[in-house]
């Protein structure tokens, strides 16, 4: 008789975190107005994998962000809002994109943030995305953090930078956009002895 391979549940993380300026915390159905606010804003999505959200396509989201409490396995997300003096300010994702089956611990994790522009150019986002590294490699077994973006959007290309993380790629018209084009995608990376010896 075959064994089944299932993968070791990991357990949820210890949250919420708390950093010089914000919590964050996993999120609730109730902050679909503060995500919604800002990703119905086609300025925001321009480079994020969907277009400005209308009710339906926010429906959708939120109810992936509400799940994304527990990963375990590739395709699993933790979804954290960033929350400044009570004000939800921006969200962050950390996925698990191993490539092999679902029976091993997760050991690679993608990053992802969206933050609501009133708030931009203060250091939120960074601030946040630091504190999501050191929960990605503390709290699971990862070897590799890696971020896509198009190479166009500077910010995002500034953060990771600010994170530490290296520019290990830049491939050629590899992502179908919305207008009908191809874009390039830039990859960043940061591996765990990196991040330890920072
Ligand atoms: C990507 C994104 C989160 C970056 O936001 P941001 O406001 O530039 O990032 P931060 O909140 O970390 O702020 C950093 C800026 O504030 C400045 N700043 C001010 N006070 C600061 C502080 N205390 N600490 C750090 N930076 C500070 C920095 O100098 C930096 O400005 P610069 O990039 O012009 O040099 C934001 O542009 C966004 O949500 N974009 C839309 C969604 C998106 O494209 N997501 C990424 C998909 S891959």
């Amino acid at each position: 008789m075959a064994t089944e391979l299932t993968a070791p549940v990991l357990p949820a993380p210890p949250l919420p975190l708390t950093t010089e300026r914000l919590v964050l915390r996993t999120i609730v159905a109730s902050d679909g107005a503060a995500i919604g606010a800002y990703c119905s804003d086609p300025e925001v999505t321009r480079y994020l994998p969907f277009p400005a959200l209308d009710a339906e396509g926010l429906a959708g989201r939120m109810e992936r962000l509400v799940a994304g409490t527990a990963p375990s396995v590739p395709g699993e997300i933790l979804a954290l809002a960033a929350v400044h003096d009570g004000v939800l300010v921006g969200d962050l994702m950390l996925r698990f994109t191993d490539r092999h089956g679902e029976s091993d611990p997760p050991g690679i994790g993608e990053l992802g943030w969206v933050f609501a522009p009133e708030h931009a150019g203060r250091g939120f986002a960074t601030e946040a995305a630091r504190a999501l590294v050191d929960l990605a490699f503390t709290h699971y077994p990862l070897h590799r953090l890696m971020a896509r973006l198009d190479p166009r959007n500077l910010a995002s290309a500034r953060l990771c930078e600010r994170l530490g993380m290296r520019h290990e790629a830049h491939t050629r018209e590899d992502y179908a956009d919305r207008d009908g084009t191809w874009s390039d995608t830039a990859v960043y990376g940061l591996l765990r002895r990196e991040w330890a010896s920072a």
